[in-house]
């Protein structure tokens, strides 16, 4: 399958000579053969999001969803937009802990694979973000790392542009002069250090700012308030693969999201910016010490009344809800809260 993929790169090359990284990201994951062609999330696929590590995510973030439902004025129905909906498993959470509310949910998904995957939940499935959101949230996890991102390096020659061409059979970084308008957008980088520039992640800014009317959009990646953030990296069978460019298609290409380039875009286009804040601190102001305190409790009245077995799996699951808030792990997450102006704070209930 990545064979095509491979093809279809190399002709692109041979077209009109190296190519830019978000194009190489473009045939690699959304092309047809490319990694996301199916849904590739969960224990069973190449890497776990929050929600797959445990539905306390869900749980946690519909308390945040109620709040911002209230800050909204209880809207009937209240829309819930999630981009990048994949196998529809933070779907579930969030509809199941939002069940008293009517709620219209739109799975926006890029992915033919996963689409026919969410066809079975009370969702409306579209390929893109198309209707206006007058009175709801959008969500997005884990989405703009995975947005086609161009690299950019401080070399000794000046700031550079790291694409991609071909010697002999195999793919190489090429580094070309930057294009001004592309090298504008990257953070200050001392020499050597690279940064990803992510173009479509400040077009997907806009495109929001211009379809949220009324209305919150919650956005959660690994990222950089300052500086120039993680290295360009993959991950394939749940582990991190550091050569992106050997066998394109099979792995996913990331890189930490650049939140202040986000937060002056939106800005710019009049939306408020809360945040943002770890995960860790995000779900501590949800209830997650109240939540685990409960388990607990749970987990004491099972082994009182002789369910040793179910009390062990409360045991566990307490165990694995807690990587949600690992502060080197999935807790360093950035969440941060855009809105349309005069709308507060969203507080959650916890
Ligand atoms: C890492 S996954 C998202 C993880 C998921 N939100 C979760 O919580 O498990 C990225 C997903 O975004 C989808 N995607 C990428 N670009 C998109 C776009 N412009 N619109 C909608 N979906 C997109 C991909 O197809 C892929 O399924």
């Amino acid at each position: 399958m990545s064979q095509d993929v491979v093809a279809r790169i190399r002709a692109a090359i041979e077209d009109h000579g190296p190519i830019s990284f978000a194009e190489f990201m473009e045939h690699a994951l959304y092309g047809p053969g490319g990694f996301y062609e199916r849904p590739p999330v969960g224990a069973e696929g190449h890497f776990v999001t929050s929600p797959h590590v445990h539905p306390m995510f869900g749980e946690l973030m519909a308390r945040e969803l109620r709040s911002m439902w209230g800050a909204l004025g209880r809207p009937e129905p209240f829309t819930v937009v999630e981009v990048g909906t994949v196998d529809g498993t933070l779907a579930r959470q969030l509809l199941e802990h939002l069940g008293d509310l009517s709620v219209d949910y739109v799975a926006v998904e890029r992915s033919p694979g996963a689409r026919d995957r969410l066809a079975e939940l009370p969702v409306r499935v579209v390929a893109e973000l198309e209707a206006d959101i007058d009175g709801g949230a959008l969500l997005a996890n884990e989405l703009l790392d995975n947005l086609p991102f161009h690299r950019i390096r401080r070399s000794a020659q000046g700031t550079m542009e790291v694409r991609v061409g071909l010697r002999g059979e195999r793919l190489v970084e090429v580094e070309v002069p930057s294009d001004p308008a592309l090298a504008e957008l990257s953070p200050t980088l001392e020499l050597g250090e690279e940064a990803a520039v992510s173009v479509e992640a400040l077009r997907f800014v806009d495109a929001l700012s211009d379809r949220l009317r009324k209305g919150y959009a919650l956005l959660i990646d690994y990222g950089r308030v300052d500086g120039p953030g993680g290295e360009v990296h993959g991950y394939r069978g749940q582990r991190v693969v550091a050569d992106v460019l050997a066998d394109p298609g099979s792995a996913d290409i990331t890189a930490g999201v650049d939140f202040s380039a986000l937060a002056r875009r939106a800005s710019e286009r009049g939306l408020q910016v809360f945040g943002p804040l770890t995960q860790r601190e995000s779900l501590v102001a949800l209830g997650f010490e109240g939540w685990i305190r409960n388990e607990l409790a749970r987990q004491g009245e099972l082994l009182r009344s002789g369910a040793g077995r179910q009390a062990v799996r409360v045991w566990e699951g307490r165990n694995r809800a807690t990587l949600l808030t690992d502060a080197a792990g999935l807790g360093r997450l950035l969440w941060t809260t855009l809105a349309t102006p005069g709308l507060p704070l969203p507080r959650g209930e916890p």
